[in-house]
């Protein structure tokens, strides 16, 4: 692990593989359960509550001690990342710091603002929504993360997401229907798209349910120096279904640094698949053809 305090970014190796980061392609989502020490999910809520006396590592250009605690007891309690501990366990934390660096490439910047969503449980789910400015793109600049430093399952609420949904709208969605819940252990970091439908999941249990959102940022051009699978398949590799392989390929597709020569010519063609094909699927590395239409404004959902 490479953290560089001045600039604000580190490096380190990923640990992803194609095929994983195709998943992420896919779903929008992943998950590292329990992954921070309860020493310091202990700390990091007793910090947040006001229990424990702040202890910033600098003060950052332009601000002061005065305007430190007055941001530690907003809903954007940002200046837990001026904490030694904070950066070290949480924010530098080596499983997702090596899932960041397999998605986001070399000398990630790490997050300037903290959102703390803290709820008094039980209370009802939010409405599903997808947050303020978000892009549908095969872009992948940046990432959102979540932490939970408290022990988090379904009854307490935790984050409820629709897995896929982050490349383009999905309509309204009806609040009886379910999604996937990011519940787990005290230490636990889910990673999303920022364009992903979600919300805060229905909670039963009483307690209180903190959790902080931020966000990483890439700072490098993309290509494919996750872990290389030998074997992978760029022709058979799956993609997804009518309507949606095209973007998952795409954002795939530019991650490895190939999103400019994306083309793809409709119909059954690649990257669209499925099993009972006596041959591959045509189309694959076609050099004329179309980009997936993110912008929805052509009524075949194709664009050049
Ligand atoms: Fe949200």
């Amino acid at each position: 692990m490479h953290y560089d305090p001045c600039q604000r970014t580190f490096d380190c190796a990923p640990t992803l593989t194609d095929s994983e980061v195709l998943e992420f392609c896919r779903e929008g989502h992943l998950l590292l359960r329990g992954v921070v020490p309860d020493e310091i999910n202990q700390r990091t809520c007793a910090w947040l509550d006001g229990d424990i006396p702040a202890n910033p590592g600098y003060i950052p250009d332009g601000l002061t001690e005065a305007d430190l605690d007055r941001i530690r007891f907003t809903h954007e309690p940002t200046s837990i990342f001026l904490e030694d501990w904070f950066i070290e366990h949480v924010l530098l934390n080596p499983q997702l710091a090596g899932a960041m660096r397999s998605l986001l490439g070399p000398n990630i910047g790490l997050p300037v603002l903290a959102s703390h969503h803290r709820a008094e449980c039980p209370m009802e789910a939010q409405r599903w929504h997808q947050d303020a400015d978000h892009i549908y793109g095969p872009e992948l600049r940046f990432l959102e993360v979540f932490y939970f430093p408290q022990d988090t399952p379904v009854e307490l609420g935790p984050t409820e997401l629709v897995p896929g949904s982050h490349i383009q709208p999905g309509g309204p969605r009806d609040e009886e229907e379910g999604g996937v819940f990011c519940d787990g252990p005290a230490g636990t970091i889910g990673v999303h798209h920022q364009s992903i439908m979600h919300r805060r999941g229905k909670s039963t249990a009483k307690g209180l349910r903190r959790m902080l959102k931020y966000n990483y940022w890439r700072t490098a051009p993309p290509q494919r120096d996750w872990i290389v699978e030998e074997d992978f398949d760029f022709q058979s590799a799956y993609y997804g279904g009518h309507g949606t392989a095209r973007f998952y390929a795409h954002m795939f597709y530019w991650l490895c640094g190939k999103g400019d020569q994306f083309r793809i010519i409709g119909g059954q063609a690649w990257p669209w698949q499925t099993e009972n094909q006596i041959g591959p699927s045509y189309g694959f590395d076609a050099k004329e053809g179309y980009q997936p239409n993110w912008r929805k404004d052509n009524p075949d959902g194709y664009a050049r």
